[in-house]
């Protein structure tokens, strides 16, 4: 047999006589049907999320072609997904939030789009193999529109004055494209965003190209080639100034007309070197640096402008720290008040509403580059591994670059009842997914981890558990079993307290 099957209504007779075939060549054929392929799931049972990602396929690749107008608000979009079949499959979803599917193809044969809420069934001409990788391409449009999360945080596709912000935790990117939008699926990342003149797109990954258009729009073209998971994708459209560390500082009205652009590798992230905080930062060049590419709307670029340039230095002490930074580029985008509430880890590089572009929480959004973005959470339930390692690397920073113990903030911590609401293993619903407990305490447990196990054997799990799980995804039971690994012996009694334990214990 091919490797694919006809399938679909028209398939009846030819159905029966494949029956009778199998039947004849030993019948591994199911009674129902000459069909053997099955529907991928609907969603992956996240614990908070039931119908987020999908089952009976794994991304590879996501081709996002992006055409945005600002004045109308209108996205036209093309996604062109290649994914692996983890079965048979006769059918597969794809979450997608708002928007019009003008039509999608599978192996450039038309497939039948189905659409329920969120939820998109695409039922190619053929069946797909377990194992074949296939490429299904999605045409659509429409008006973008942002998700109220249930802890009233706004995500998703959020309109600007002149532009828009694309943030995804947990589940916005599917307001901007189809996809398997359960951080368990990472796949690599070609975004080509068209916007009209004077006007920037800045994404994650390395800048390919930039040219202008017979229309006079510009296309920026994106590479992100190391696993992201779809919540960490993310697009600023706007009046943005950028700047490559080390290189020359560019306006958004310097068009290269027909340029293609080669990454900077002169402005660098280094592993050697350091200086006080607040020094500028070196222009370094030693061997496993990566080039940096930050941004911020033009109303605030002079004001982010020094923090944006301790970049490289914060990296340098993180990977100290942690060990290779996992990225082939890293960055910044601050944005202008008023739109987006908070920071978030983007892909190498994180985005910043001015209010929150602070050193701390620029120490944090890029330690989520390792905690977070390269290893990342199995399911939402596991989020305290990238939000209490983030926490904890600013109390680290400051213990090692601004002499306050980590010690001082796990007591700060213990004494605020707001941090003892819950155990951060588990969280009692979406709505705290982000509360104190999953920071704080996810911190004052790593806080404790260590002053258990020594600081020895600390940094060699903080360097180990990224290093084990790069580009990957773990879960809390993963972390439990790795610490305990690197100890040598179990820590039931730490995790009983300090991780799933409900209340406070007596003493700090
Ligand atoms: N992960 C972000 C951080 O760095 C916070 C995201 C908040 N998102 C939300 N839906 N509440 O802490
Ligand atoms: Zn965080």
């Amino acid at each position: 047999m091919t490797p694919r099957h006809r399938t679909g209504a028209a398939a009846g007779g030819l159905a029966a006589a494949l029956v009778s075939l199998a039947l004849l060549a030993g019948g591994c054929t199911e009674a129902t049907g000459g069909v053997r392929g099955t529907p991928g799931t609907a969603g992956l049972r996240d614990p908070y999320f039931p119908k987020l990602g999908n089952g009976g396929y794994d991304v590879r690749h996501y081709a996002l072609t992006l055409a945005y107008d600002p004045g109308n608000g209108r996205l036209d979009g093309t996604a062109e997904i290649t994914a692996r079949a983890t079965q048979d499959l006769s059918a597969f979803n794809l979450d997608l939030a708002g928007l019009t599917v003008d039509r999608a193809s599978v192996d450039g044969a038309p497939a039948a789009v189905n659409r329920a809420g969120n939820e998109l069934t695409l039922r190619p001409r053929e069946e797909i193999r377990e194992g074949a990788e296939f490429r299904t391409t999605v045409t659509y449009a429409g008006v973008p529109e942002a998700i109220t999360d249930a802890d009233g945080s706004e995500e998703g596709w959020l309109r600007t004055a002149d532009g828009a912000v694309a943030v995804g935790e947990p589940a916005g990117s599917m307001t901007w494209f189809p996809g398997n939008h359960h951080p368990s699926d990472k796949a690599a990342y070609e975004l080509t965003f068209t916007v009209p003149a004077g006007l920037e797109a800045i994404s994650n990954g390395v800048r390919t190209s930039r040219r202008t258009t017979a229309d006079g729009r510009v296309t920026s073209v994106w590479q992100a080639t190391e696993p992201m998971a779809s919540y960490l994708a993310t697009v600023a459209i706007g009046r943005y100034e950028t700047e490559e560390t080390g290189g020359a500082k560019k306006s958004s009205g310097t068009e290269k007309p027909n340029g293609t652009e080669k990454p900077n590798g002169a402005g660098t992230a280094t592993a050697q070197g350091s200086t006080a905080p607040g020094s500028t930062a070196p222009e370094a060049t030693a061997p496993g640096s990566v080039p940096v590419l930050t941004a911020a709307e033009r109303s605030v670029a002079d004001a982010s402008a020094a923090l944006r340039g301790e970049i490289p230095e914060i990296l340098a002490r993180q990977t100290r720290r942690f060990g290779p930074y996992p990225f082939s580029t890293a960055g910044a985008i601050v944005t202008a008040d008023g739109t987006l509430g908070y920071a978030l880890e983007t892909q190498t590089r994180p985005v910043f509403p001015a209010a929150s572009f602070d050193r701390t929480t620029l120490v944090h959004e890029l330690a989520h580059q390792w905690f977070g973005n390269s290893v990342s959470p199995a399911t939402w339930r596991d989020l305290w591994l990238n939000e209490g390692f983030a926490t904890y690397a600013e109390w680290l920073y400051t213990e090692e670059f601004e002499h306050v113990p980590a010690r001082t903030h796990f007591e700060r911590a213990f004494a605020q009842d707001a941090n003892w609401t819950f155990s951060p293993a588990d969280p009692p619903s979406a709505e705290n997914l982000f509360d104190p407990p999953v920071y704080q305490r996810g911190a004052m447990v790593l806080h404790k981890l260590r002053e258990t196990v020594g600081d020895a054997v600390f940094d060699e799990i903080l360097r180990g558990w990224p290093a084990k799980y790069r580009h990957a995804n773990a879960s809390t039971a993963d972390f439990t079993a790795y610490a305990e690994s690197v100890a040598g012996r179990g820590l039931d009694a730490l995790w009983d307290v300090w991780l799933y334990g409900d209340g406070r214990p007596d003493t700090p």
